[in-house]
């Protein structure tokens, strides 16, 4: 009951875990209420009108873990404000921040600062220096046109990167080449018009979305055919699709292509060599059918969406590549 009152008139919630959460946001609050006890494990003030965080804000927080403090017009971020937390997951996203904050906050893992459009400038050199253990970073929906990058001489932690929605155009050669353990990369809609290995060799990438940029040709993504799952390029220039952009892709289950401009297929585009069976459909009908006449072991995962805009910008084709019941045939025999 006690908790029960205290969660109605101070909107604080404590879990018996030994978490202890501090919640408002009523959109009033200008500065770090007085009354948060000193064990808040996680702080969430979104949503209020504070609009600096001065030195040593937090510091009496020294459990703290988490801070969400979107959509407040936070102007500044002194660099102190975490000293002697154990802030690990700090999300910042709208508000309106110029610059990515420098913190002295070395346990951080996780920066979420989507949505400024007053950021432009990103030293990627700098603040993977800084944010040493970083493993997620998401810097969507900015303004970001400039950017300094590591090229290949430190190690980067980070895992998860979103830079979806910035204005690059381009990136320098063997950008996140030092960044080993980057798996899910997320650059939709970032004005690049060429993208490949010279900028993620030695990367573990999964999961990699390349929409709506200008890309005119499939990338070479050789470096990553080991581990990459799925790749997104729907809403690009692309013109051609051959047998060879696939070849060292063996781990591939999804792959996205629709709206591109392609005009020449190997048809059919069969990888048998990397024990693919791929068959090309024109029929609408067979749009939202599963493979299943041609593959009775495909499950919906190994089916490759493929809508290639031909000359004419009619015809929708559709690829279904079934790498499981091609290798079952091929061991069957
Ligand atoms: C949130 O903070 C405001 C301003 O301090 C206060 O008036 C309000 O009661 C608080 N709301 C909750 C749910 O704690
Ligand atoms: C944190 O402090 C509050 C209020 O002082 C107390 O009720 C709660 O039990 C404490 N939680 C932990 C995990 O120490
Ligand atoms: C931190 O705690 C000290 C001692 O209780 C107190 O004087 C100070 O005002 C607190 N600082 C903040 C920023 O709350
Ligand atoms: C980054 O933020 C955007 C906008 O909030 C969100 O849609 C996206 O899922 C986030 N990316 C990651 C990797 O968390
Ligand atoms: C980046 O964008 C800002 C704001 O639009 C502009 O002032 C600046 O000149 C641009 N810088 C580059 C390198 O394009
Ligand atoms: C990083 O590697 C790329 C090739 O992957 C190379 O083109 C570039 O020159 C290298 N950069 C540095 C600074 O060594
Ligand atoms: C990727 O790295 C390997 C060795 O680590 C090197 O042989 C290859 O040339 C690099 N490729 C690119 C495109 O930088």
């Amino acid at each position: 009951m006690a908790q029960l009152a205290l969660l109605l008139i101070f909107g604080f919630s404590s879990s018996c875990n030994g978490y202890f959460v501090y919640l408002n946001r009523s959109g009033t609050i200008s500065e770090i209420p007085s009354n948060i006890p000193t064990n808040a494990t996680k702080i969430d003030l979104r949503n209020n009108i504070i609009s600096s965080f001065g030195p040593r804000a937090f510091s009496n927080f020294t459990s703290l873990l988490m801070l969400e403090a979107s959509e407040n017009p936070l102007v500044s971020i002194d660099y102190t404000a975490f000293e002697d937390t154990k802030i690990d997951n700090l999300i910042l996203a709208y508000t309106q921040l110029t610059q990515i904050p420098d913190l002295n906050a070395p346990s951080l893992r996780h920066l979420h600062m989507q949505g400024h459009p007053g950021i432009t400038h990103v030293d990627f050199v700098h603040l993977t220096l800084l944010y040493s253990r970083l493993r997620l970073l998401n810097v969507s929906i900015c303004s970001i046109n400039y950017t300094r990058w590591p090229e290949n001489t430190t190690e980067v932690t980070i895992k998860n990167f979103d830079l979806t929605r910035n204005d690059l155009n381009t990136l320098s050669n063997g950008a996140m080449n030092s960044w080993r353990r980057l798996s899910f990369l997320y650059l939709e809609e970032t004005g690049l018009s060429t993208f490949g290995c010279s900028y993620i060799n030695d990367t573990e990438l999964i999961i990699l979305k390349l929409s709506r940029n200008h890309l005119t040709e499939f990338p070479d993504l050789q470096c990553v055919g080991q581990t990459l799952e799925i790749l997104g390029l729907a809403r690009n220039l692309i013109t051609a699709v051959a047998k060879e952009d696939f070849r060292d892709l063996v781990t591939l289950v999804s792959l996205d292509l629709k709206a591109n401009r392609i005009s020449r297929l190997d048809e059919p585009l069969t990888m048998d060599e990397h024990h693919f069976n791929a068959q090309i459909r024109q029929d609408k009908e067979m749009e939202h059918k599963k493979v299943s006449e041609s593959c009775p072991l495909c499950s919906i995962s190994r089916e490759f969406i493929f809508h290639a805009d031909t000359a004419s910008h009619l015809s929708t084709k559709k690829l279904y590549l079934c790498k499981a019941w091609h290798r079952k045939n091929q061991d069957g025999k």
